[in-house]
């Protein structure tokens, strides 16, 4: 008998479901065309640091338009090991530092989050003092924090690591940062970040030269000067920042999610689909939108907020390389591939802003695609079609790209490794089941799951 698709657990999955206990699948039957309008949630890579920039703030904070991501949970959980409180209420996040000390967060959460390593200038700014463990890599890079580091010396910082974890004080009878003029070899997002809030409370003034541009850096930006914050600059590559005091209580709504939203934007392309999606800012997607174009889709802004993509008669290859922000952004550089995999013609792909960020290529030629790998670079032979395959998540984007995938694909595909997915998209199945796809999400198949039956829009 035909699965029949059931609306994904409403809950949050667990957050500390360590990866080898993931049993969670997604199947997905292809072929569907979506249609309707798709919400686009809270910027995850805002709220993560928006959250340790709450750390600078001995008032209550309230965030709101925040994600409910697996990601996020990991971060409230770290800021309540260091003495923050932190209340979820509906999509806000009300929190308060005031009670804020460096004891080391727990490594087992530290390891399970990068992003926890944006404490690091929050705490020195506001304690003169902190111990971070030292974030390992991921599956897509080393991910070095060499750039952090540097910048945090430069303002007066004694930083050393020992046995892992990252030791950092301020000297001096006030045990405050210095302003400092910090240029970084790569315009790095997060040294941007770590250094721009260390800033925010240093005596004098602070420039970053050569500082990333992304809009997340921008909405950050933006949540310190609603505290009070003297900063100039964000969204170029200088950003001056003149420290004061003391920051106050604010309450900031975050930016939605670009990259979800290109992440929608691509189903939309790859189903073949009319889609709209709310609420989105056409100008942080500029570099997708002109891509999309390329390869043939029709995208217009319907209302300042609301983007529409209609199909075109031909998808094209078109090539890509990923640059820091205004240029092509790598967090949808998988998502592409897994579109052009069906485009007429060779199409290259060049990721150059992290070294190891091409896994998801073997999992989509399982499905039928023509790809091969030289390097940094992807050349992409583009086939009349996809099929169905059993096929397993490495990392965040390359789960999305298999979603996408599998929504083109004849036959049934089925996703494993779904704790990928969810620490960076919010409810991605029932958005999706919401547009009239085909899948279903199992959580656990050991256990005698009720079978919820639900009927997407367009299926009787
Ligand atoms: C942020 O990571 C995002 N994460 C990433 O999103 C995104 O891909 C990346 O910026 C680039 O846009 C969050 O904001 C939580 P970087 P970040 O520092 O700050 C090198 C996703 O899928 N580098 O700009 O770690 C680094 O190795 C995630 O949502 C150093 O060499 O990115 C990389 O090659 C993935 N030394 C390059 O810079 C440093 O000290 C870009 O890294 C720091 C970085």
């Amino acid at each position: 008998m035909e699965d029949k698709p059931i609306t994904p657990s409403p809950n949050l999955p667990n957050s500390n479901a360590a990866p080898e206990e993931d049993k969670s699948l997604m199947h997905i039957w292809g072929g569907v065309p979506l249609q309707g309008q798709v919400n686009i949630s809270g910027a995850k890579n805002s709220a993560l640091v928006i959250m340790a920039g709450a750390l600078l703030c001995p008032d209550d904070c309230r965030i709101q338009n925040v994600p409910s991501l697996v990601d996020v949970n990991r971060m409230g959980q770290i800021l309540s090991a260091l003495g923050v409180k932190v209340e979820r209420k509906g999509d806000a996040l009300h929190m308060n530092a005031r009670h804020l000390h460096h004891s080391k967060a727990p490594y087992e959460l530290v390891s399970q989050l990068r992003a926890s390593f944006f404490v690091i200038g929050p705490l020195l700014a506001r304690l003169g003092v902190a111990r971070v463990p030292l974030p390992g890599g991921c599956a897509i890079g080393a991910r070095p924090v060499d750039l952090h580091v540097r910048g945090l010396q430069a303002m007066g910082a004694d930083v050393h690591i020992d046995h892992g974890t990252v030791h950092a004080s301020v000297k001096g009878t006030n045990r405050r940062l210095q302003g400092a003029r910090i240029y970084l070899d790569y315009p790095s997002v997060g040294a941007t970040e770590t250094l721009m809030m260390a800033a925010t409370l240093a005596d004098g003034e602070t420039t970053i030269e050569n500082a990333a541009q992304e809009p997340e850096v921008v909405d950050l930006a933006n949540f310190c000067r609603a505290m009070g914050a003297r900063i100039r600059g964000a969204g170029t590559n200088t950003i001056i920042i003149s420290g004061v005091p003391r920051l106050h209580s604010t309450d900031y709504s975050i930016i939605p999610d670009r990259i979800e939203a290109g992440t929608f934007l691509v189903a939309g392309a790859i189903t073949r689909s009319d889609l709209s999606l709310f609420p989105v800012v056409p100008d942080h997607l500029t570099a997708v939108i002109a891509k999309l174009r390329a390869i043939g889709l029709h995208i217009t802004a319907e209302t300042p907020n609301r983007l529409r993509i209609t199909p075109g008669e031909h998808h094209i290859a078109t090539d890509i390389e990923t640059l820091p922000y205004p240029g092509f952004p790598t967090d949808m550089q998988a998502q592409f591939m897994a579109l052009l995999t069906l485009s007429e013609g060779d199409s290259v792909i060049t990721e150059t802003v992290f070294e190891n960020r091409l896994r998801h290529v073997a999992e989509l030629n399982r499905m039928g695609a023509d790809i091969r790998v030289k390097g940094n670079h992807a050349i992409i032979r583009g086939v009349p079609r996809l099929s169905g395959a059993p096929v397993v998540a490495t990392d965040l984007r390359a789960s999305a790209a298999l979603v996408l995938a599998a929504l083109a694909a004849e036959g049934k595909t089925t996703i494993q490794g779904l704790h990928h997915l969810d620490r960076g998209y919010e409810d991605l199945g029932g958005k999706l089941l919401k547009l009239g796809a085909k899948l279903q999400r199992v959580d656990d198949p050991e256990a005698d799951a009720p079978v919820i039956q639900t009927v997407a829009p367009g299926q009787v």
